[in-house]
């Protein structure tokens, strides 16, 4: 006969395996589950290719803000546009930071930043209904694009305000 003792101490032991056993599978699976989660959080191109990626995302709203700024905007119904193609192109152009090509990787980040900041910039202006800033940072920002564009698109695209 064991005691009662005797037989909670098998009991206990039982539950400790079990719960070591268990641990050991559910840890031995979660770095492959976790890494999968990870990758699917992190920034993917949806179109990898760069001539496509500027046509669709880049230039639509830069034709509306060209259009928007080609002359002081009257009113609010004036200003969106501004605010809301400054804001696409800033928020756009932290989308060219996982693009980097291996060569020259550090220039195109540099260029892509100078885009979000001038972008940034501008998009700061709008709201505060400052035609002076706006166009001032509109145009650096153009700069920029070309700047970028200079070095990595054989120096075609030059963009005009
Ligand atoms: C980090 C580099 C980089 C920056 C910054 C950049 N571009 Fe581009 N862009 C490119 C490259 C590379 C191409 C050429 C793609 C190709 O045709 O292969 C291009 C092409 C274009 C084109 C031509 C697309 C077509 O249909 O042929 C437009 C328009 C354009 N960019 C707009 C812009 C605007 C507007 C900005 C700034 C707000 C900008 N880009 C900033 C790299 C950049």
């Amino acid at each position: 006969m064991i005691s009662r003792q005797q037989m909670w101490n098998l009991v206990a032991g039982g539950v400790v395996v079990c719960g070591v056993a268990a641990a050991a599978v559910i840890s031995g699976n979660e770095p492959a589950a976790q890494a999968g989660e990870k990758a699917a959080a992190a920034p993917a191109p949806v179109e990898p290719d760069m001539h496509e990626f500027m046509e669709y995302v880049f230039e639509p709203p830069y034709k509306r803000l060209k259009a928007a700024m080609a002359s002081e905007p009257a009113d609010r119904r004036g200003w969106k546009p501004v605010k809301a193609e400054g804001l696409a192109l800033a928020e756009s152009a932290n989308l060219l930071l996982f693009r980097a090509p291996e060569e020259g990787g550090d220039d195109w980040k540099k260029f892509s930043i100078a885009v979000r900041n001038s972008g940034s910039e501008l998009y700061k202006a709008a709201r505060a209904t400052d035609f002076e800033a706006a166009t001032k940072h509109y145009r650096a920002m153009l700069v920029q694009c070309n700047a970028c564009h200079t070095q990595f698109a054989g120096g075609e695209h030059q963009l005009k305000p």
